[in-house]
């Protein structure tokens, strides 16, 4: 038991978590239902990861709940994702707001149906002044659609600041400015399927084989585990780390 609390201990902790959540249509396979079942009992390990990387000291957590691609999907099941997001937001946005958590849905909302858009503008307001940990959940998003949208707010900047532009400020432009530090994808699958293109520049990253909906305590700790064996080198060598203490 005492070791166990000592290697939490020793724990190191990312600032910015951003999840994969992949394998709701195949954990509903296994258990023979419908593919939306998956995505339903996706939403109690939405909870459960929400809750958990909060206690441990997760400063930004960013979860993709539906990609720029996943339109492509047969309407029953696009609908019925949107309904769930629905029922989830009006559910969820006491518990969030009770637990410090500033909660933005980052995307472009337009395409979403109205009620949709409504409980996305009474959540993102009733949390705005939460400061435990920020919460982004990634929606009708893609990378390259986030890229494009800075690219396009840049050109209608004064010349000035278009010509001193740098990484640094062109990132503010950005929905979600702050570098991913781990990245976890869940599901087995090796990709990032156009998931914050920008940000996962230096981020590292844990393949989980658990299927979203088993996904809980344990594979987060797991995960965290493997980043606290990480070595981020940014490009230096393992000495100049090593002698900055930037580990
Ligand atoms: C991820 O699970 C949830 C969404 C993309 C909305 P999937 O629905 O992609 O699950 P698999 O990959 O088919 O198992
Ligand atoms: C990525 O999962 C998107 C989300 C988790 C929301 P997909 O299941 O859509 O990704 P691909 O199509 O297998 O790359
Ligand atoms: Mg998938």
């Amino acid at each position: 038991m005492q070791e166990q609390v000592a290697s939490l201990d020793n724990l190191k902790i990312p600032h910015h978590l951003a999840v994969i959540m992949d394998g709701n249509g195949r954990w509903a396979q296994n258990h023979g239902k419908l593919r939306v079942s998956g995505h339903q009992e996706g939403a109690n390990a939405v909870r459960r990861i929400i809750t958990e990387s909060a206690k441990m000291g997760v400063k930004e957590l960013t979860l993709f709940a539906f990609s720029s691609e996943n339109w492509k999907r047969p309407a029953l099941e696009v609908n019925a994702l949107m309904t769930l997001f629905v029922k989830a937001i009006r559910q969820e946005t006491l518990h969030l707001l009770e637990n410090g958590i500033c909660t933005k849905i980052i995307g472009d909302k337009n395409r979403f149906p109205l009620i949709l858009q409504k409980q996305i503008a009474i959540l993102e307001d009733t949390t705005k002044d939460c400061n435990v940990m920020r919460l982004n959940i990634a929606a009708n998003y893609g990378g390259r659609w986030e890229i494009l949208k800075a690219a396009k707010t840049l050109m209608s900047l004064p010349q000035e600041r278009r010509d001193n532009l740098d990484e640094e400020k062109f990132s503010a432009l950005f929905d979600i400015p702050c570098d991913v530090d781990l990245l976890i994808r869940t599901g087995g699958e090796q990709r990032i399927s156009n998931f914050l293109l920008w940000q996962c520049a230096y981020a590292e990253i844990f393949f989980s084989k658990t299927l979203w909906p088993d996904f809980g305590k344990d594979d987060l700790l797991e995960a965290f585990t493997f980043f606290s064996g990480r070595e981020r080198r940014f490009g230096m060598t393992s000495e100049q780390v090593r002698n900055k203490g930037l580990q």
